[in-house]
């Protein structure tokens, strides 16, 4: 049965009762939608404990957007990995292009954070992708390739187990552009390529999302794409009629 994992990556958005008024709707399809979906909502830190406990008896997943690399101490205004697992927080979005173009984060940081994510038994959502000028120069693969090197550099092949691997071209995000099937199909192919080539394995256990305009308009379309398990979605997954409809083409 093919996995089915959608990542709702709320970014700086929502209040108290948006984030409860989004999320009943959502509770109720998935109660009766039988099927493989795993759904993982990934809200603002602060409105994580309120958003576990309104999914706290559902089979939903809760996510963090970013994780401090440093443990709990002196460091104001950060959020340590010990501080989302007391919240629950299952799985933690590492080295999305906006934390890289608005806090300049480093591939070497990026690996240190899943290395942080990892030993902390979370599971990372490892955001790679190109720019689109590196898009234009026929780049992709490469670029790709270096941000899964550093990982590998840094923590060794077993970094990719147990891991969610998102593939968002940086020019795809909130543009409502997307590449063609195709290119996705040829890029995530890729990746899992190079990353069992380095494993040294044929079995693949990690999981492969894309993100980049996913919306009610093209998920079905998206959706043809064999090589990936599923989504990471941002501005679509913040409309109750839009994100349901989503989850009911899916
Ligand atoms: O993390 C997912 C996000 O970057 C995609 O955003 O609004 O293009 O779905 P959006």
């Amino acid at each position: 049965m093919k996995n089915k994992i959608i990542t709702a990556n709320w970014k700086s958005n929502g209040d108290t009762n948006s984030l409860h008024n989004l999320l009943i709707p959502i509770i109720d399809f998935i109660k009766k939608k039988e099927s493989m979906l795993k759904l993982i909502v990934v809200p603002p830190f602060v409105y994580l404990n309120q958003v576990h406990n309104i999914i706290i008896n559902t089979n939903i997943m809760l996510g963090a957007q970013n994780v401090d690399i440093h443990s709990n101490g002196a460091f104001t205004g950060e959020i340590s990995v010990d501080m989302l697992k007391d919240v629950h927080v299952c799985y933690v979005i590492i080295g999305h292009s906006e934390r890289k173009i608005y806090h300049k984060e480093s591939d070497l940081l990026i690996s240190k954070k899943i290395q942080i994510v990892q030993n902390a038994k979370l599971i990372p959502i490892f955001c790679i992708g190109e720019t689109e000028q590196d898009y234009k120069n026929g780049i992709t693969n490469q670029i790709c390739q270096k941000q899964i090197d550093s990982v590998f550099n840094v923590i060794g092949e077993k970094a990719f187990n147990n891991m969610i691997i998102a593939y968002e071209p940086v020019w795809a995000i909130g543009s409502g552009r997307t590449p063609s099937i195709d290119f996705i199909q040829d890029t995530c192919g890729h990746i899992t390529d190079y990353i069992l080539n380095i494993q040294n394995v044929k079995k693949k256990s990690f999981f492969i999302q894309y993100g980049g305009s996913v919306n009610e308009s093209n998920i079905e379309k998206l959706s043809k794409v064999i090589e990936i398990d599923g989504f990471l979605i941002g501005s679509a997954s913040l409309f109750i009629s839009r994100f349901l409809k989503i989850l009911t083409k899916y």
